[in-house]
């Protein structure tokens, strides 16, 4: 189907290194996320605020099957707990090629410090949160991937051309 899809924790660059991409591949990106509050017509927060993770979850698997219907030849951004399910990393395996933006807890904090638009790192200790979801996350990224890049201290330019460089064309 041509799709490449960018996996990664919260604050790895998914997003920004996705509008890179999609000038140097000239693919058009779409972000789970991004399709999942049109869907709804309301934030990422709101959704956890009001439904719970459960929902959301469900809603990033619809999400997954409705663009192995429709996507073909895109840059597609996914959300960071999206991989953890079984399913997703199947969907995403008949959707494209998965690479994988590996960053190190430092680096997340330190892009993410004055966010506030991530529930799951909310409250005390964002730190900590990070350090152990990872930890919890990271075995699945690994598997998901058809191809990793470690994103600490790079410049934008230097992932996507080590992406560009490490896909199938
Ligand atoms: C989440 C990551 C977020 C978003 C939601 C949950 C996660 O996306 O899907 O807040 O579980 O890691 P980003 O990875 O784009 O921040």
């Amino acid at each position: 189907m041509g799709n490449v899809i960018l996996i990664g924790f919260m604050g790895c660059g998914k997003s920004s290194v996705g509008v890179k991409l999609s000038y140097r591949l000239r693919k058009a990106v779409i972000d789970t996320d991004k399709e999942i509050e049109k869907e709804e017509q309301r934030s990422i927060s709101d959704i956890f605020a009001a439904e719970g993770e459960a929902y959301f979850r469900d809603k990033e698997t619809e999400c997954l099957r409705r663009l192995i219907e429709t996507a073909d030849n895109k840059i597609i951004s996914v959300g960071g707990g999206l991989p953890m399910r079984d399913v997703n990393r199947e969907l995403m395996h008949k959707l494209g090629q998965v690479v994988y933006l590996r960053a190190k807890p430092e680096t997340v904090y330190e892009r993410l410090k004055h966010d506030t638009t991530r529930p799951l790192l909310r409250g005390d200790n964002p730190q900590e949160k990070i350090k152990t979801l990872m930890a919890q996350r990271e075995q699945n990224y690994e598997k998901a991937a058809d191809v990793i890049v470690d994103v600490d201290g790079k410049e934008f330019e230097k992932i996507v051309n080590e992406i560009e460089r490490q896909i199938q064309r």
